[in-house]
């Protein structure tokens, strides 16, 4: 049943602001303390985090990489699961692994979970399916509650996977002391204001309608983002090359110097995740050596963001302010947006994009 909506993508999109609710007051006690099902879990007694997934799920431990290592101190690597199962990663004592899966029967996701289970200390997981095989073979599994996804691309899985992550992310903090209390409620209160700000980014379905008229175009197109934007990059272009067939490849804005800014030209339009956070200066000006280069950039940013830095942009998509640590989720939604706009100007089969399948149980 898609609710009204064209496609399960559309109306997986804008189910996002309840859904983040749902999963938010699911580990929220009304005190606002984090609630976890049986012992819970001690993250003083962790000295490292490996992160295992495969693609979009993947893209959302990157961005928690960047949260434990900022809130928690906590050192994390992030591995795609094809590349960790065959690697015989050491695994040393006091270290927690944590895979990430909507469907919980990714092939590669298992087996990495496999491999781990007599390493690690302790083996988690935060899954959409609470019955999946990822699931039971957990120490702890984690539902996200985004209730079941259908669409091929995932969209409301990664912000509710963003969700769940943070919140773990924010109890790692105030268990390893790393933060103070005040600073622990402000980011605790800036993350329940989520699902308010996503549902007002939602309402950049038009912008994005009339911006992907010109990305459909395109053969080749970039997307740029640094710190904990960069995996917004990743999934941006992800997504894009997904449903719309468009080639699209993400780069560290920082990275663009050392190789990419070769294919920059005025046929390939630059897309750049950047609010107005502590790195914007630094995206600004990769931005410029992109314009200087003939490149069309469609600046994806807050309104301090388009004040400063509109001059000479191709366009523009401008999301309402929020805390620069939990920006990641709601900058998921243009991306979701530009992709799913941008493959209804190709003609594409948003929903069974050719060549895909929404769980992938063999290697
Ligand atoms: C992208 C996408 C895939 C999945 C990946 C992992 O839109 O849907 O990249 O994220 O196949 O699937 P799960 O999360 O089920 O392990």
């Amino acid at each position: 049943d898609k609710a009204g909506h064209r496609h399960f993508m559309a109306k997986e999109i804008a189910e996002q602001p309840s859904r983040l609710t749902t999963a938010l007051n699911h580990y929220l006690a009304e005190d606002g303390t984090f609630r976890l099902p049986g012992q819970g879990l001690d993250f003083r007694a962790m000295d490292r985090l490996t992160m295992v997934a495969c693609g979009t799920a993947s893209y959302a431990c990157l961005v928690a990489k960047y949260w434990f290592e900022q809130i928690a101190g906590l050192p994390v690597d992030v591995d795609v699961a094809s590349e960790f199962r065959y690697r015989e990663p050491p695994i040393p004592p006091r270290t927690a692994a944590l895979f990430v899966s909507q469907s919980g029967e990714t092939a590669d996701t298992l087996a990495a979970l496999r491999y781990c289970r007599d390493k690690a200390a302790t083996i988690l997981s935060v899954v959409n399916v609470a019955e999946s095989s990822i699931a039971r073979e957990s120490d702890l599994a984690l539902p996200i509650l985004a209730g079941p996804e259908i669409g091929v691309a995932s969209t409301k899985a990664f912000s509710c996977q963003l969700v769940v992550l943070a919140l773990l992310a924010l109890e790692a903090g105030r268990q390893r002391g790393h933060m103070d209390e005040a600073t622990h409620a402000e980011r605790l209160a800036a993350l329940r204001s989520i699902p308010g700000l996503v549902n007002h980014a939602l309402g950049l379905s038009e912008a994005s309608d009339r911006v992907a008229a010109k990305l459909a175009e395109a053969r080749d197109i970039l997307f740029l983002g640094r710190g904990r934007m960069y995996p917004l990059a990743l999934e941006g272009a992800l997504k894009l090359k997904e449903i719309s067939y468009i080639h699209a490849e993400a780069y560290a804005s920082g990275e663009l110097k050392h190789g990419p800014i070769a294919l920059v030209d005025k046929s390939v339009p630059v897309i750049v995740m950047a609010p107005h956070d502590e790195l914007f200066d630094k995206t600004v000006s990769n931005m410029q050596e992109v314009m200087a280069r003939g490149g069309q950039v469609l600046l994806v940013t807050d309104r301090e963001g388009a004040n400063v830095a509109a001059h000479g942009v191709w366009e523009m998509l401008v999301l309402p302010d929020v805390a620069a640590l939990w920006a990641p989720i709601l900058y998921a939604v243009p991306a979701q947006l530009l992709a799913y706009h941008t493959a209804i100007a190709k003609g594409t089969d948003v929903d069974q994009p050719r060549n895909l399948a929404k769980s992938v149980t063999v290697e």
